[in-house]
């Protein structure tokens, strides 16, 4: 099934006879078309030099070693002469084929190259409800395994394939050329071949599917064991989760064993089909000398050629599996790049000069899956400068509400607007310039504390240091070892909660949008930095249209207005005095956090936003 957003199967399996995707993958072969040319003209060379060997081990044979009207020396000397062709074939053969690796090699690391950059910008580019839908092992393995499976086809099995075609077709020439019965003789053995080799594709194929299959299971599950090992642990899941990775491994290991199963019987299959045809040689063409039909060296030379006809058969079957996974590989990653950003730009997007910062909802409704709505005719107007506060129980849609401001997703029904246009017709880039977004979990780049606050804009240093100041961050700065110049994220420094989002807000502060929303911005941190939080949200709210969704009273005592929302509807709305003088919902959320546990370090379970 394909959802919306882009969603797609790991299990299927493209077919090696895809014409369309094989098209697609000489587009990215097109610019280095000559360096692929030259290396089929490189598989002549090699196929050519590989097949006059045989023959010149026939002449030698026949003129010098059985040839009894020769002098003795004449013959050792003959001998001696045929050994310099035969050793200058070598050698070009071998150069030939190092030419051929490097170039392929060469060819194959830049199409992979392009190919890799082509995908990760077009990931970057990728509309945030992709990867909703997607878990990032998956896209991680088609940025990294995927890539590599297509550059083992383009090296190792593309152009030696050719290599492979042209030999099996030269040496069936030679025989004829040599003596046509004997070669017949052999010819009978090609369906037996073509037959058994066809059963195998099939039988390996299917193994490859099961391979695939499970192997993207366990890692599905180890990733997810991983990434929620503190909660395996605290809950003691421990032993449980070991249980079921057994059921995954094994099923992991029956799926590999069968492939090797299957290459068991193939590979000894052809081995014996080999002998057969030696000793159909051996005895028929042993009779045709007798008869005087035939000479001892061509018969050298024939054994000499079934060895090289059987060669490429037996690699054949390896490099279908190559090519099998390969193209599986390419479908997959043809299909990531097909995955186009879902929410439909404007042809001519709007960039308004300057913005206000009002919004405003129309009886929208919306569902993360459309049949279900989580957002019911809900209608919201907010001026510019006003901070509205949002509470509500958990899974009421006050996240959605922001989802949809920022058009991470659009609405089924009703239209929102930014200062009185249609979000459809803004441009993205523009719209997200306008809103500045604090989230509980703040994303900390593998860089200075600097680039952190800047995140790529410019700045004086003056200006970046009042807003420090503003974000309550100057003691935290003064502390790290090389100040601004700190590294953090991965193997650097490591930030509180309540230090990233003191963070987050810099961020903002940075870039100074006219829409602030804070979601859920200040739980889970003391009340020493909460107080700082609130500090810093004083400089970050004003002259802005702020939207809060918070446990926290006094940020939500504060704004200008207060949503009260209930299964994606607003069930109450005024300030805080009109509210609690009210007596409903919010009134009753008041009153049990204050009647509660505490209310400076609340937490969940006393919060409006999860009563
Ligand atoms: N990405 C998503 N895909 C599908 N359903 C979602 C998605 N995000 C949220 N939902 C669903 O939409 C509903 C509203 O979720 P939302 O995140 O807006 O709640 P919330 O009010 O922000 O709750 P909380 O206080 O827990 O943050 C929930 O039923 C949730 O299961
Ligand atoms: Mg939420």
């Amino acid at each position: 099934m394909r959802h919306d957003y882009g969603y797609f199967e790991e299990e299927h399996l493209a077919a090696v006879g895809d014409i369309g995707l094989w098209q697609r993958i000489a587009g990215y072969v097109r610019p280095y078309w000559r360096g692929v040319a030259l290396a089929i003209l490189l598989s002549l060379v090699i196929t050519a030099a590989s097949l006059m060997i045989p023959y010149l081990v026939g002449v030698g044979v026949d003129r010098y070693i059985v040839n009894q009207d020769l002098q003795l020396e004449d013959r050792l000397a003959g001998l001696a002469r045929i050994a310099w062709p035969f050793a200058g074939l070598i050698c070009l053969g071998f150069l030939a084929n190092l030419l051929q690796v490097i170039l392929l090699e060469w060819c194959g690391q830049n199409i992979m190259h392009q190919l890799r950059q082509g995908l990760f910008s077009h990931l970057l580019d990728l509309h945030l409800a992709f990867f909703h839908k997607n878990p990032v092992g998956k896209l991680v393995t088609r940025v990294t395994n995927d890539i590599q499976n297509m550059y083992e086809m383009f090296t190792s099995v593309i152009v030696t394939l050719f290599n492979d075609l042209i030999s099996l077709v030269g040496i069936l020439v030679v025989l004829y050329w040599m003596n046509w019965r004997l070669a017949l003789l052999i010819t009978l053995l090609i369906p037996v071949i073509v037959v058994s080799t066809t059963w195998f594709s099939r039988m390996i194929r299917d193994a490859f599917r099961a391979i695939r299959t499970s192997l993207a299971w366990l890692n599905g599950f180890i990733q997810e064991a991983i990434s929620g090992i503190a909660i395996i642990q605290l809950f003691l899941r421990e032993k449980d989760t070991a249980e079921k990775f057994v059921a995954l491994n094994r099923g992991y290991y029956l799926a590999s064993l069968r492939q090797i199963r299957i290459f068991g019987i193939f590979m000894p299959l052809l081995e014996v089909l080999s002998t057969v045809a030696l000793a159909m040689i051996i005895w028929y063409g042993g009779g045709e000398i007798i008869r005087g039909r035939m000479s001892l060296g061509e018969l050298v030379a024939f054994l000499s050629y079934i060895r090289l006809f059987f060669q490429p058969l037996r690699e054949f079957s390896q490099k279908y599996s190559i090519v099998q996974s390969a193209m599986a590989s390419a479908e997959r990653i043809f299909q990531l790049l097909d995955t186009r950003t879902v929410l439909p730009v404007a042809a001519v997007p709007l960039r308004p000069a300057s913005s206000v910062g009002a919004f405003e909802f129309r009886q929208v409704t919306f569902g993360y899956d459309p049949d279900s709505p989580v957002l019911r005719d809900f209608t919201l107007k907010v001026r510019a400068g006003e901070t509205l506060a949002i509470v509500g129980a958990t899974g009421s849609g006050k996240t959605t509400v922001i989802n949809l401001l920022e058009r991470f997703y659009d609405p089924g029904q009703g239209v929102i607007s930014v200062d009185g246009v249609d979000l459809r017709q803004l441009d993205p880039a523009w719209l997200r310039q306008q809103i500045g977004l604090v989230m509980q979990d703040v994303y900390i780049a593998p860089d200075t504390m600097r680039e952190n606050i800047l995140l790529g804009l410019e700045m004086s240093e003056e200006d970046l240091g009042r807003i420090i100041e503003q974000a309550q961050l100057s003691d935290f700065v003064r502390q790290l070892p090389d100040g601004l110049a700190t590294m953090l994220g991965e193997g650097g420094q490591d930030l509180s909660a309540g230090q990233r989002q003191l963070v987050a807000l810099a961020r903002v502060l940075a870039r100074d949008p006219q829409i602030l929303i804070l979601d859920e911005a200040t739980s889970n941190v003391d009340s020493e930095t909460e107080a700082r939080i609130e500090r810093a949200l004083e400089a970050t709210l004003a002259r802005r249209t702020s939207v809060v969704i918070a446990h926290r009273l006094s940020t939500i005592r504060r704004a200008d207005r207060i949503l009260v929302m209930a299964r994606g509807r607003i069930v109450e709305e005024g300030t805080h005095a009109t509210l609690m003088a009210g007596r409903g919902i919010y009134w009753h959320l008041q009153e049990l956090q204050n009647n509660g546990l505490h209310s400076s370090r609340a937490p969940e379970s006393a919060s409006p936003a999860a009563a």
